[in-house]
């Protein structure tokens, strides 16, 4: 397993303006390590915003969620490796082709420039039961969709897989210790779920596998963000750690 310090693991997901992105990033500059740049942000605010954040010390997550023709996505991944992005992630939806070409492009970044992103595949949205899969023509269950698609995209050559916490420790031991294992739809106990459906809270996405987890609002829409922050690495610090 990969040994990664709490305040390491935990992804703040920026889904606001520029101006309020800004502002989230003074108040956890020092405390957190990684903030998520997903389209809401970057549509607004573009390549710069990334270059702003890495600036400013922090590793960066961009969540552009990838899924097009092949040659499209392996422009897109390139010219997003470019803004010197940490993490990049492509749907796996897209098939194998589309996935390998996303690979192809964040070498080609790397051959160009030096950066060395990393690839993440999402596999069912956090947001997704298995009831609105079957509204789109799914109707496995849920983990073994996630399974399939993560297996797909493991052999196309991504670094890890986002999936729900539910998900985390059948990840984990398919794809071995050193695969990053990323999930959103963690939600503190007590907090709001809005839109999200297959949740856990930190310490369990954790002690299931997930090397990283993504928080948004309980984080960005919190009174404190900076408290809200310290006191999920405080639970991500207390939970077991698999032994995997
Ligand atoms: O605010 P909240 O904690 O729900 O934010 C979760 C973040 O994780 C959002 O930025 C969303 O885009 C992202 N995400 C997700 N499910 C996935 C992949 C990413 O919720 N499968």
């Amino acid at each position: 397993m990969l040994d990664i310090p709490a305040s390491e693991r935990i992804i703040v997901a920026l889904d606001c303006d520029h101006g309020r992105a800004v502002e989230l990033a003074g108040l956890l500059k020092g405390r957190a390590t990684w903030l998520k740049v997903g389209m809401t942000l970057y549509y607004a605010s573009g390549p710069a915003i990334v270059e702003y954040l890495k600036d400013l010390g922090f590793k960066v997550f961009l969540d552009l969620k990838l899924h097009d023709i092949p040659h499209q996505v392996r422009g897109a991944a390139e010219s997003a490796s470019l803004t010197g992005a940490d993490l990049l992630s492509v749907h796996s939806l897209g098939g194998a082709d589309m996935v390998r070409a996303a690979r192809e492009g964040v070498q080609a970044a790397a051959l160009e420039r030096g950066v060395r992103t990393k690839l993440v595949a999402i596999t069912v949205l956090t947001s997704m039961d298995a009831e609105s899969l079957a509204q789109v023509g799914i109707e496995r269950p849920v983990g073994e969709e996630v399974a399939s698609l993560a297996g797909l995209s493991h052999e196309a050559g991504v670094d890890g897989v986002v999936c729900s916490p539910r998900e985390a420790a059948a990840m984990r031991s398919a794809l071995g210790p050193k695969a990053l294992v990323v999930t959103p739809g963690v939600r503190p106990a007590g907090s709001e779920v809005a839109d999200q459906r297959r949740i856990a809270t930190p310490a369990e996405a954790v002690a299931a596998g997930a090397s990283h987890i993504v928080v948004g609002r309980p984080i960005t829409q919190s009174d404190d963000p900076a408290a809200a922050f310290s006191a999920i690495a405080h639970q991500v610090e207390a939970s077991p750690r698999p032994g995997a």
